[in-house]
């Protein structure tokens, strides 16, 4: 028998299972390939042991925090993740409602299915935006326009998908956006584009990424978007110390250390372990995020320590979202909050400050 209120993310995972379309279910837990680099990012976590320190006083524990100046509760954000109306009919809206409720913010996906706009006028709090860059750079710009008129607070640039990644779930379910669901943010310049743009029952989503988004992206592009906005630009998708150099070179005010939750090069490493050396190559000059396998209290414990300032959450919310909503999504938060603060206090760190590399094995071990 399932619990009524689920006591971990994985028991929301099992919910979601039951509950959705196995299209759809396959399409959100998925990786590419193999699916290496999917188990890599949980694997590792627990390959790394925890360094508990004792008698201190841990009476009153704080997980608060900031990122890009920006107050957060607790460092656990949304990740921005594709078309969330899949899960639950009120979509990007409900998640971002919950993230506010939660003191934290989403991270919006280019490709949601409800329009920004409207998710900002849904959670009336702070929202950052992702953005995926199209051949069509005119459309990238109105994106930008869009998102800093309605109020986002950062863009979050996603450099790891010139093309998609080989998701054979997905090619073997022909998966599709059932009738009625629509990336909303396109609604306005459906008109101009072309029919691959308007992806629906007739292409594959690889099909919609190959035709539009640019895969001639470089560096240069950083500069190009510094110039189209005075938000923060966060680079997503960092894996490497060589690459962290030159994203902070070229202005970001932050990087996302992920392999796009195993959904893009199969066989790349587990975020967590590329999580040090970037910490190190930006040396404190741009905020570090992670994401990518959390999926409990200590997976966050263990992140902070290794150098990240917050964590991102991609599947653990559209889980709790296909389960219950916005009230699956801000009880998701608390679990990961609630076991946070408690793995906090058994390991003697009360605060965010508090939690250091000492608290984890400088380097995981292999194997
Ligand atoms: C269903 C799904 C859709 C995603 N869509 C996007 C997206 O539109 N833009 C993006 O930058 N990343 C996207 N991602 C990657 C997430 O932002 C994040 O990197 C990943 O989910 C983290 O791993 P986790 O699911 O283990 O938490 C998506 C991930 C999933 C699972």
């Amino acid at each position: 028998m399932m619990p009524l209120t689920p006591l971990t993310i994985d028991e929301f995972e099992a919910i979601a299972r039951e509950r959705m379309e196995r299209s759809a279910y396959d399409y959100y837990a998925g990786g590419s390939g193999e699916e290496r680099t999917l188990a890599a990012n949980r694997e590792a976590f627990n390959r790394i042991p925890l360094r508990p320190r004792v008698l201190i006083d841990v009476s009153q524990i704080d997980t608060r925090t900031t990122v890009l100046g920006q107050p957060l509760a607790l460092p656990v954000m949304l990740a921005p993740t594709a078309f969330n109306r899949l899960a639950h009919a009120d979509g990007e809206m409900a998640a971002a409602r919950a993230a506010r409720a939660a003191g934290t913010i989403m991270i919006g996906s280019t490709l949601s299915t409800c329009a920004l706009e409207d998710v900002a006028g849904a959670c009336e709090g702070p929202l950052w935006f992702q953005l995926y860059v199209y051949k069509d750079r005119g459309f990238t710009q109105e994106l930008v326009a869009r998102a800093e008129a309605a109020g986002y607070r950062a863009l979050v640039l996603t450099v790891d998908t010139p093309l998609l990644g080989r998701r054979y779930r997905d090619v073997r379910n022909n998966f599709v956006l059932p009738e009625g669901i629509t990336m909303k943010n396109f609604e306005a310049a459906m008109k101009s584009m072309t029919s691959a743009a308007r992806w629906g029952a007739h292409s594959s989503f690889s099909a919609y990424v190959h035709d539009l988004f640019d895969a001639t992206l470089s560096w240069t592009a950083l500069e190009w978007l510094r110039t189209q906005t005075r938000l923060p630009i966060v680079v997503k998708g960092i894996m490497t110390e060589e690459d962290a150099h030159l994203a902070v070179s070229a202005g970001a005010d932050g990087v996302i250390v992920s392999n796009h939750g195993g959904r893009q090069l199969d066989g790349a490493l587990a975020s967590i372990d590329a999580l040090p050396e970037v910490v190190d190559a930006v040396a404190g000059r741009a905020d570090v995020l992670m994401d990518g396998g959390i999926r409990r209290g200590t997976d966050v414990l263990k992140a902070l320590a290794f150098g990240a300032r917050a964590v991102c959450i991609g599947r653990p919310y559209l889980w709790a979202l296909a389960a219950n909503g916005e009230q699956g999504v801000s009880d998701a938060l608390r679990i990961l909050r609630d076991e946070l603060s408690l793995a906090m206090a058994l390991s003697g760190r009360p605060t965010i400050s508090s939690i250091d590399s000492s608290l984890v094995q400088r380097r995981p071990p292999v194997g």
